[in-house]
C-alpha cells in the first residue's frame, strides 16, 4: 500500500505534522481514506468532498491508532449553506460529544488551510480584527435633530446617500433561491430575529395583548409563505443596516459596520432597518410620523422607489418592519422609552402584517 508524498499543497506529510502536534509526539501515517478501505490522496480532499468520514490509520509511540476525520459537506439548505454554518456544527461537537456517556470520543477540532492542517484544539472564543473607523455614528445625527427639531440641508443629503447606497448594493442580484429561501427562514425564526426576539420579551407586560406575540409570529408565518417564492428578490445586502452601524466622516461620505446574517438576502431588510428609525424618532417625539422625521422617511424611501421601481419591495417590508419592530419595543434594548410607544409599534406591526403591501403614506394610519 504505497501512500504518494506528491508536491500538491496539501500532502500527507501535512496529515503527519497535524497528526503529530494532536498527539503530542511523531506521527507516521499508514493509511487515509474512506471507511470502506478506498484509498484517498489528502491533496484530493476537495474533489473527493467534505462531508465523507475519513479513515486515518496512523503508527504513534510504536502503538497502531486509528481515527475518522469528520468534516461537513459543502452544500445547499438545511442551514448549511455558509462556512460559518459548518464550522458552527463542527464546534457544537466538539464542544459536546465528549460529555455524554458511551459517545465517540472526540481528540479535535481544525481546519484546512492553504498550507496544510490547522488545529483549533485550544481554541476559545473568536475574534475578528477589522480597520477603526473614524468619523461619527448616524445614530448622533438623529439624536441633533430630535433635540433641534428641525433639518439642516446636510441631514437631506445624507437621507438621500444612505438610500442611494441601498439602491447600489440591492442592484447586484444572485440565483440562488435556496439562500433567499434561507434569508426569509431566518428572518422569522432565527434567534437575532423574529422568535428570538419574541422569546426575549417578558411573557407578561402592560404593552402586550395576551398571545400578541403568537399572533404576531404567526401572521409572520404567513407572509414567510408568500414571500419566500419570490427567490428572484436575492441580492447584495448588509443585514444590519442601523444608524449605530453607519459611520459618517465629513459630508455624505460614510463607512459601514457588522454586515450580519449573510452577504446576500432581501432588499428590505436594508431599507426597514434604517427607515424604522425616522419613524421610531417621530414617534418619541410627537407620537406619529410627522415635521422632519417625515421629511427624512420620505426622502429615503421615495429616493429607493424611483430608483429602483422596486414596488414588489412593498410586500416584502412587513415582514422585515416587524422584525425590526420587536428590536425597537424590546424592554431590553430600549428600556427607556413609554409603553404607548412600545403600544403604537405594535399596532404598526399588527396592522402591516394584516395589510401584507406596505404603503408608506399610511404610517400614522397603521401605528393607530
Ligand atoms: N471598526 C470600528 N470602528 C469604529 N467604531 C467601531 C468599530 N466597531 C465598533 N465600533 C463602535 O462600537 C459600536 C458597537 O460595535 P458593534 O457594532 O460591533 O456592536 P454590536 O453590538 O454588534 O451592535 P449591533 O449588532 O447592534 O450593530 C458601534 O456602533 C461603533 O460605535
Ligand atoms: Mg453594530
Amino acid at each position: 500500500m504505497s501512500i504518494s508524498y506528491d508536491s500538491m499543497l496539501l500532502n500527507l506529510k501535512d496529515l503527519e505534522a497535524y497528526l503529530s502536534q494532536v498527539f503530542k509526539s511523531k506521527v507516521k501515517v499508514e493509511y487515509f481514506g474512506d471507511l470502506k478501505g478506498k484509498e484517498v490522496k489528502i491533496s484530493d480532499i476537495k474533489e473527493y468532498g467534505y462531508g465523507v468520514p475519513l479513515l486515518i490509520t496512523f503508527n504513534v509511540e510504536g502503538e497502531r491508532r486509528q481515527v475518522v476525520m469528520s468534516s461537513m459537506k459543502i452544500d445547499k439548505g438545511f442551514g448549511h449553506d455558509y462556512r460559518s454554518d459548518r464550522a458552527a456544527n463542527l464546534i457544537l461537537a466538539y464542544d459536546t460529544w465528549n460529555k455524554l456517556p458511551k459517545h465517540a470520543k472526540v481528540f479535535d477540532i481544525g481546519t484546512f488551510t492553504k498550507r496544510g492542517l490547522l488545529s483549533l484544539g485550544d481554541a476559545e472564543e473568536f475574534f475578528i480584527i477589522g480597520e477603526k473607523v473614524e468619523g461619527k455614528e448616524y445614530i448622533h445625527d438623529l439624536e441633533r435633530i430630535y433635540n433641534d427639531g428641525k433639518l439642516i440641508n446636510l441631514d437631506k443629503e445624507r437621507a438621500k446617500a444612505l438610500s442611494i447606497y441601498l439602491t447600489e448594493i440591492h442592484s447586484v442580484k444572485k440565483n440562488d433561491p435556496e439562500l433567499y429561501i434561507r434569508k426569509i427562514r431566518d428572518t422569522v425564526g432565527h434567534g437575532e430575529c423574529i422568535f428570538g426576539l419574541a422569546d426575549s420579551y417578558p411573557y407578561s407586560t402592560t404593552f402586550l395583548k395576551d398571545n400578541e406575540l403568537e399572533e404576531i409570529e404567526k401572521m409572520c408565518i404567513e407572509h414567510r409563505w408568500r414571500l419566500k417564492k419570490k427567490v428572484h428578490r436575492l441580492s447584495q445586502v448588509h443585514g444590519d443596516f442601523h444608524p449605530w452601524n453607519v459611520i459618517f466622516k465629513e459630508g455624505i461620505n460614510f463607512t459601514l459596520l457588522d454586515r450580519s446574517r449573510g452577504e446576500f438576502g432581501e432588499p428590505a431588510d436594508d431599507v426597514a432597518a434604517m427607515s424604522i428609525n425616522y419613524i421610531f424618532f417621530s414617534l418619541r417625539k410627537y407620537g406619529e410620523l410627522r415635521g422632519e422625521f417625515q421629511e427624512l422617511y420620505d426622502i429615503f424611501i421615495n429616493t429607493y422607489i424611483e430608483k429602483t421601481q422596486d414596488l414588489e419591495l412593498l410586500e416584502a417590508l412587513p415582514l422585515f418592519y416587524t422584525f425590526r419592530c420587536l428590536v425597537i419595543a424590546s424592554p431590553i434594548w430600549y428600556p427607556t422609552i413609554t409603553n404607548e410607544v412600545r403600544r403604537k409599534i405594535f399596532n404598526f406591526a399588527h396592522n402591516i402584517l394584516i395589510e401584507k403591501r406596505f404603503q408608506p403614506s399610511k404610517v400614522n394610519d397603521y401605528l393607530k
